[in-house]
């Protein structure tokens, strides 16, 4: 076996080496050869000798760079793809068969508060640059194929180089983001027993039930999880290929690339379903997130046992903001 490779790895430094030894007659290797050098070489670590300090540089094929690139190329654009397009699809049908959550009891026209401003600005530090973050990454897996013939070279170019600046440089708020959301959000996102009933009972959005919630119900503890953890994996991942080397080898930065790409596709499938719900799906949810607001019916509907807590605690509801309750006139 090793003495194939040689052999034909002569042939192709014979056939290379041409022009300067042309009375040897050397031909090139054609096409099916070739392809066997390739297939023999498969699985083996091909090192030279160099005499610079940077020892890396000795490396001249690196086998598992070949599936590195396969997944790269391949496996991460599938995944990425069925994952995102079945969530578009499957919110479709949810918004076709359920339509928009609407308050059933109507507006209260009185609010209690949900998020104050330290929470309302840390969420959307973090939405936003997750934001941001996707779509430039989204782009290094998707643009040549899809954004490239649409815009063509010169604003792709533009696009992607303005994008990877972005995509390196919001890692570090978007990690800040994070870790202030674990810090003031923990206490209320531990899993217990109400959570399990409320996966049972669909989380009301499949039938007419209205399972029990406190401040966040079981739902919105997999999306903080998905986002605390899932984006902590992405950024570590993330900042050892920012840094190449400087942490870690070729394989472990394939390592890294492979978990980053593919946990950073699926979660943004996820969180998909998180925005449509916190914007057009649901009446009166995104309020939470702008004024910090919400009507107290919809606090009722969706986290009534957090409503009665805030009413233990004296946070009554504030005087009725001018909305009347539905049905009314
Ligand atoms: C345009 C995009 C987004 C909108 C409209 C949106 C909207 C909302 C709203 C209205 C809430 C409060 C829900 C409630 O009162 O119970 C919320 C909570 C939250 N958001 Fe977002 N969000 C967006 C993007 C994101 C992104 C990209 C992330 C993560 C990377 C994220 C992570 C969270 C988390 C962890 C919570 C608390 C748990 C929950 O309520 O699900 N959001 N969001």
């Amino acid at each position: 076996m090793k003495f194939r490779i040689l052999a034909l790895l002569a042939a192709l430094l014979v056939g290379a080496a041409a022009p300067v030894i042309a009375q040897t007659a050397p031909r090139a290797l054609s096409m099916a050869e070739e392809m066997e050098v390739q297939a023999l070489l498969r699985g083996h670590q091909i090192q030279g000798r160099i005499t610079i300090p940077d020892e890396r540089l000795a490396t001249l094929i690196q086998p598992v760079g070949h599936d590195w690139r396969g997944f790269h190329n391949y496996t991460l654009a599938w995944v990425g793809g069925i994952a995102l397009l079945s969530m578009i699809a499957l919110l479709a049908v949810f918004r076709l068969k359920r339509g928009r959550i609407p308050i059933e009891a109507g507006l209260a026209g009185r609010t209690i508060l949900r998020f104050n401003t330290l929470e309302r600005a840390n969420h959307w530090m973090v939405a936003s640059t997750f934001i941001i973050l996707g779509l430039s990454g989204l782009n290094l897996t998707f643009g040549r194929h899809i954004l490239l013939p649409i815009v063509g070279p010169e604003v792709f170019t533009v696009i992607s180089q303005w994008g990877k600046y972005a995509h390196n440089f919001l890692a570090f708020p978007f990690t800040l983001g994070l870790v202030i959301m674990l810090l003031i959000w923990v206490k209320d996102n531990i899993p217990n027993a109400r959570d399990i009933a409320w996966f049972k009972a669909g989380g009301g959005l499949i039938g007419n039930k209205h399972p029990e919630a406190g401040r966040f119900n079981g739902g919105q503890k997999v999306v903080f999880w998905v986002t605390v953890l899932g984006g902590a994996l992405v950024a570590v991942s993330g900042y050892l290929l920012i840094f190449p080397f400087t942490f870690t080898d070729v394989a472990g930065m394939q390592l890294s690339h492979v978990i980053h790409g593919l946990l950073s596709v699926l979660m943004t499938a996820a969180l998909l379903a998180h925005i449509y719900i916190g914007s057009l799906g649901m009446e009166g949810a995104f309020d939470a997130m702008g004024t910090g607001q919400v009507d107290l019916n919809w606090a009722k509907q969706h986290h009534p046992l957090w409503v009665q807590e805030e009413m233990a605690k004296g946070r009554a509801a504030e005087a009725p903001t001018g909305a009347k309750p539905s049905g009314a006139d």
